[in-house]
């Protein structure tokens, strides 16, 4: 389980982490929505290590994780999968060596980590030829679809995707969400979504809404489009008026 409570994180003056608290159930698929830099992204840094929090605490299957000493936090960070917002593929070198850049750095032998990434290629519904070709030669799914598989590498009980299907067409959309759903049946890890895709009410088990800095909202998705959370009912309709301010 993780529970992060009264979390706060600042950037010099900027405060975008006002004393959150939010809870996710082990297993359980939750979608995060918010508007554009409300803090998603810096959220999810934070649950994973990668930003530490200014207050707060982030409790992690019961161990405080902002006091852990760094192998402990290493170890933590070890069952967790992150899928960045950008792929964040290295150019430089092939699909092969992106996915299975971890048992490469730990001295595995090629031919032996090659059936592996095979393996997840095959596991996120891309071609086997993909295997050689570098990132520039992929399409913005394809190379979301490589970010999980070197994710899933590691097995992780906890994935968190950092909006996976911002900048796809529409069926590439639904094919994304259809790979997050089949790879949280198949592994039961605790997912976390953040995504502006309406669509992912569909697939996710709970919807959290951020709005100043906190968690506004969290129920199920399943109603979602009745709920009566007046900041869930203005953000996914796109409602000018209502208790969010938009400012551009
Ligand atoms: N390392 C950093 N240093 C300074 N400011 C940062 C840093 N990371 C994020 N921010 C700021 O924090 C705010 C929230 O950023 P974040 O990336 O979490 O937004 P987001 O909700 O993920 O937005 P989007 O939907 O556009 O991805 C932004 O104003 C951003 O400029
Ligand atoms: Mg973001």
């Amino acid at each position: 389980m993780i529970k992060l409570t009264g979390l706060k994180k600042a950037f010099g003056a900027k405060i975008i982490t006002n004393g959150l608290d939010l809870e996710v159930n082990d297993g359980e698929f939750l979608a995060v929505i918010g508007r554009s830099g409300e803090g998603k992204s810096v959220l999810l840094k934070q649950i994973i290590g990668l930003l530490t929090p200014d207050e707060g605490s982030i409790e992690f299957n019961g161990k405080e994780l902002t006091t852990l000493g760094e192998q402990e936090r290493d170890e933590i960070f070890g069952m967790c999968g992150y899928v960045f917002q950008f792929a964040a593929l290295l150019d430089s070198i092939t699909v092969f060596e992106n996915i299975g850049i971890g048992l490469l750095e730990d001295g595995i032998p090629e031919k032996e980590v090659r059936p592996i990434v095979a393996e997840k290629i095959q596991c996120v519904g891309l071609a086997e030829d993909v295997i050689d070709k570098y990132p520039s030669e992929l399409s913005g799914g394809m190379k979301k679809r490589v970010g999980l598989a070197r994710t899933l590498m590691r097995s992780p009980s906890t994935i968190l995707y950092d909006e996976p299907t911002t900048g796809l067409d529409p069926i590439s959309v639904r094919r994304i969400h259809e790979l997050m759903h089949k790879t949280h049946k198949e592994t039961n890890a605790t997912t976390i979504v953040i995504s502006h895709d309406v669509e992912i009410f569909n697939y996710a088990d709970h919807v959290a809404m951020l709005y100043g800095g906190k968690v506004v909202y969290k129920g199920p998705s399943k109603n979602i489009w009745e709920c009566d959370n007046e900041f869930v009912h203005q953000f996914i309709r796109g409602l000018p008026e209502g208790p969010i301010k938009h400012t551009l």
